[in-house]
Parts: C-alpha cells; sequence; structure tokens
C-alpha cells in the first residue's frame, strides 16, 4: 500500500468555452469514447458528459464536462455553464485567426466573472491542419503565459494531445 496513501477520488466540474466549429464538441468526443466525427453537428444550449480518469499514484478525477454552443444566439447561456466550474477550457482552431479573438474575450469573461481560483486552459485545436494554420504557436503560448493558463495544441481527428490536456488540468487540480 506504500504510495497509494494520498490516493484520492476527485469530482471535477469543467466548461469547454469556444466559437462555433472549433472543435469543442469533437474534442469530448474524442476524451470520451474516442471516436471522430467528421459531420459533427452544431451544439444547441449545452451538452454534458462525464470521464473518469486514473492517476499514476492510483487517484481518479471524475470530469463532469459541460460543452457548451459556440454560436452567438447562446451566449447569453455561458453564465450557466462556467458558473461554479473548477476548469474552464477554452478552444480555437489554429487555422481562425476570429477564433483566437474570440477565445480572448472567454478569457476575459472569465477572468470578470467565473470562480477567482478557476484553472483555465487555452487550446488551438485543428493541430492536424498544419498546412491552413493562420495563428502562430507562439500566439498562443505568450497568450496563455500572460494570463496564468496553460497552453496546448490538440487535434480531435488525429487524437493529437487529447488525453494529454485532460492529464495536464488533472496535475493542476488542487
Ligand atoms: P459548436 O457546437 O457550434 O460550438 O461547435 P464545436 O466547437 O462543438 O465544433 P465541432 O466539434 O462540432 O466541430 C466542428 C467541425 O470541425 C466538424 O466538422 C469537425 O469534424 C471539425 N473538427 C473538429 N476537430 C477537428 C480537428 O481536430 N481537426 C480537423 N481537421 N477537423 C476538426
Ligand atoms: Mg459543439
Amino acid at each position: 500500500n506504500e504510495g497509494a496513501s494520498d490516493a484520492k477520488n476527485l469530482k471535477v466540474k469543467l466548461v469547454l468555452l469556444g466559437d462555433s466549429g472549433v472543435g469543442k464538441s469533437c474534442i469530448v468526443l474524442r476524451f470520451v469514447r474516442g471516436q471522430f466525427d467528421p459531420t459533427s453537428k452544431v451544439t444547441v444550449g449545452a451538452s454534458f458528459l462525464s470521464q473518469t480518469i486514473a492517476l499514476q499514484d492510483s487517484s481518479t478525477v471524475k470530469f463532469e464536462i459541460w460543452d457548451t454552443a459556440g454560436q452567438e444566439r447562446y451566449a447569453a447561456l455561458a453564465p450557466l455553464y462556467y458558473r461554479g466550474a473548477a476548469v474552464a477550457v477554452i478552444v480555437y482552431d489554429i487555422t481562425s485567426p476570429e477564433s483566437f479573438t474570440k477565445a480572448q474575450y472567454w478569457v476575459k469573461e472569465l477572468q470578470k466573472h467565473g470562480s477567482p481560483d478557476i484553472i483555465m486552459a487555452l487550446v488551438g485545436n485543428k493541430a492536424d491542419l498544419q498546412e491552413r494554420r493562420e495563428v502562430p504557436a507562439q500566439d498562443g503560448i505568450e497568450y496563455a503565459e500572460k494570463n496564468g493558463m496553460f497552453f496546448i495544441e490538440t487535434s480531435a481527428k488525429t487524437a493529437d494531445n487529447i488525453n494529454q490536456l485532460f492529464e495536464e488540468i488533472a496535475k493542476r487540480l488542487p
């Protein structure tokens, strides 16, 4: 039983925010079911999924995931989902500078209205589309650093860095 004495079972409310089409639902589907849907439909309102991961010390973390709708018409609903969230994952698409601007809007909104101790991750998704990249990784790195967030680029399509995203979040939990 040595080394297992610190094992704990955490339950964590996590919200995904970001422009419509950046791949939030695909990130969740990849993480929870190991699948990718090239014909993913826009989310209406929000959807809820949960997934539990085991850490090296045999602790477990159950993520209760609110996948919000990025379309502008749903923006007013966002506080319902980020209120009380321990973690916010803010997603943009590396081929879309507009989505990077929108991500910065969500960061500011959370700094104003989210929990003061919220853990924020900035995610540049669609990293498989390197030839169409318009947001340099360095821009994401610098913005995240300035705002005390951690940064990662992912691909829900290839699964690149998807598990790492959630493992990095788990490491940062109090
Ligand atoms: P809303 O629900 O409207 O907020 O959008 P969303 O952020 O949930 O986007 P969604 O996950 O539905 O993905 C939008 C489109 O991007 C779909 O056609 C996906 O197949 C595609 N997509 C998502 N992730 C990736 C990725 O990592 N790489 C590539 N190439 N396409 C992706
Ligand atoms: Mg969606």
